[in-house]
């Protein structure tokens, strides 16, 4: 495969995997889902990587969500597959990984870029950061899991204001409500998450796995299901219109 909007490294037993589209914030698009599915699948059956770091590229965004110009013009039953897409090659697939997987949140974590976050078991964020799931704005709602890790994560009275403002917080009230586990200076992001990593280096994969396996039994997928199909719901309508139409030109939304 021609990998082009992600960088990865290993060192020791780290694998770093670098969402890399910053020009548009490391938006992601069903390529880079792809992209980053194979390499999911790559360190998986690798012995020697223990533990992934992942983060954006720049020191603007982690990533700023979904690529919104490439859903632009979906309707209903697009809009359904690709929720459906990134659920089950990416998001699903990272929230039940046999290997931690720590987000470094480097910037802006939004939509869809929250969501993979989210999926992640570990997230440290910079100073700088900001959160949200604004799909609300866009006339969606958040497709990839964060209905219901965000719901898990932060309890049900701070995802619904979350999810139904659509508001920003920064890092400092992220971790007030639990949404990240530590902030930390932008130099020391990437410190912070490989002193974490290098901890669980030094324990039982085995263990490892099989507590990641534990702790996400309680989770079943009813509800990652119905959010696919009402994502998919909101395509084709005419406040999804208006929604995409104004963020493209750079205005308010009129719904
Ligand atoms: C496509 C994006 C993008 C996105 C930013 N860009 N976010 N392109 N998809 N999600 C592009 C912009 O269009 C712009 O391109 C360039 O990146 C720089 O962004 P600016 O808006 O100029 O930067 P700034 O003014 O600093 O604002 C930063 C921002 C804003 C606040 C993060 O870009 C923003 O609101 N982005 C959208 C955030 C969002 O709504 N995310 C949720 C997406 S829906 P040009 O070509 O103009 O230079 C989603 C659904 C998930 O994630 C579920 C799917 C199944």
């Amino acid at each position: 495969m021609q990998i082009e909007n992600i960088q990865f490294e290993q060192e020791g037993a780290i694998m770093y995997i670098t969402i890399n589209r910053e020009k548009q914030l490391n938006a992601i698009n069903k390529k880079t889902i792809l992209e980053l599915n194979h390499i999911l699948c790559l360190c998986e059956s690798d012995d020697t990587i223990r533990v992934l770091i992942m983060t954006g590229a720049g020191d603007k965004a982690f990533v700023a969500g979904a690529d919104i110009k490439e859903f632009a013009n979906f309707n209903r039953r697009e809009g359904t597959e690709l929720s459906r897409f990134g659920h089950e090659l990416l998001f699903d697939k990272i929230a039940t990984y046999t290997k931690p997987v720590i987000a470094a949140i480097n910037g802006y974590a939004l939509g869809g870029g929250l969501e993979l976050a989210l999926a992640a078991q570990i997230r440290i964020a910079s100073d700088n950061a900001k959160m949200g799931q604004p799909e609300v704005t866009l006339g969606v709602i958040p497709g990839y899991g964060g209905t219901q890790r965000l719901t898990q994560l932060v309890g049900k009275g701070k995802a619904m204001e979350l999810i139904l403002t659509g508001e920003m917080i920064s890092a400092q009230e992220a971790l007030k409500i639990g949404m990240v586990n530590y902030v930390v200076s932008q130099e020391d992001l990437l410190l912070k998450a490989i002193e974490i990593a290098n901890k669980i280096v030094q324990n039982s994969p085995r263990a490892v796995r099989k507590s990641i396996q534990a702790i996400n039994a309680t989770y079943g997928n009813i509800g990652l299901l119905k959010e696919i199909e009402l994502f998919g719901s909101c395509f084709g309508t005419e406040e999804f219109q208006e929604g995409v139409t104004a963020f493209l030109e750079k205005r308010k939304p009129n719904f």
